[in-house]
């Protein structure tokens, strides 16, 4: 990584939509930091990304989990004392639970929270001081979930990275800082759904578009391109959704 290059961090940039993000802004220029739990993916991830782009040093790593205040900390420290241009929270995912008892119920919330609000909060805020002024960009990856239900606790807690979004844009404003809410529709090919993808689950899903076919990471990664773009300036504050039309204007 150089130190004039504009630098991006991107949580859960070792798989999936994550991975397709950080490819798309290292393709861009961009010196890019990507974060998850494990190292091993993480490190398979840039080498790949830095080869296909040809910069084989475009994409560090940090290995930790954005749920946990002291491993946040470890990502402010890999940056130092560059500005951050762009920081995009796309870790997350669905965290299942006990829902027959009150006690797993809470430990259900607390997990999808964890994921996928503290995660996001945590890092921005721990990076809050090192964005560009004016200039920086924050992104927040939601789910079209946040938007029609269909989620549980899962639904709730990406819902609430839209509250949140809106109240630090309003922050962030006068700095010339926007923050803005990216909400996928389904997208195969990632680790998201795990072993609960069944062939009938995906052509529902697919069949709920109007374009009449699943997302794919790099559907998501080129709306994070245009909203952390100089192009994108006048636009904070707001969702837009990747979805194939799957829910329409909201
Ligand atoms: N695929 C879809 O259909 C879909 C639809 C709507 C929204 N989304 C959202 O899109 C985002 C990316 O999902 P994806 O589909 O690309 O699935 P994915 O491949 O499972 O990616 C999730 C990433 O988040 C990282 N992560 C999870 N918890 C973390 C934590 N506590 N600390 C640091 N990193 C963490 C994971 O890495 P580690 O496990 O190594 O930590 C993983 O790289 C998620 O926020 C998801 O909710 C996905």
């Amino acid at each position: 990584m150089g130190d004039s290059a504009r630098l991006a961090v991107v949580s859960g940039g070792g798989t999936g939509i994550g991975a397709a993000i950080a490819s798309t802004l290292a393709g861009d220029g961009y010196d890019v930091l990507i974060v998850g739990r494990r190292a091993e993916v993480l490190a398979a991830t840039a080498e790949r990304i830095g080869a296909e782009c040809g910069r084989p040093g475009a994409v560090g790593t940090v290995a930790a989990d954005l749920a946990d205040p002291e491993q946040v900390s470890l990502v402010a420290g890999a940056v130092g004392d560059r500005p951050v241009d762009a920081v995009v929270n796309n870790a997350g995912g669905y965290r299942g639970g006990d829902l027959g008892t009150l006690a797993g119920m809470a430990t259900h919330l607390r997990a999808n929270f964890d994921a996928n609000v503290v995660t996001a909060i945590l890092l921005t805020e721990a990076l809050r001081p090192a964005l560009r002024r004016p200039g920086g960009r924050v992104v927040l990856v939601s789910s079209i979930a946040a938007q029609r239900g269909g989620g549980g606790a899962y639904s709730a807690a990406k819902a609430a990275l839209h509250g949140w979004a809106y109240d630090l844009a309003g922050r962030l404003g006068a700095d010339g800082i926007t923050v803005n809410v990216v909400s996928p529709g389904y997208v195969a090919e990632t680790e998201f759904f795990g072993d609960r993808m069944t062939p009938e689950g995906h052509a529902k899903r697919v069949a709920d578009t109007l374009v009449g076919r699943a997302g794919e990471p790099a559907d998501i990664a080129e709306a994070v391109r245009y909203l952390v773009s100089p192009a994108a300036g006048y636009v904070t504050g707001q969702v837009l959704g990747v979805n194939g039309g799957s829910v329409l204007g909201r």
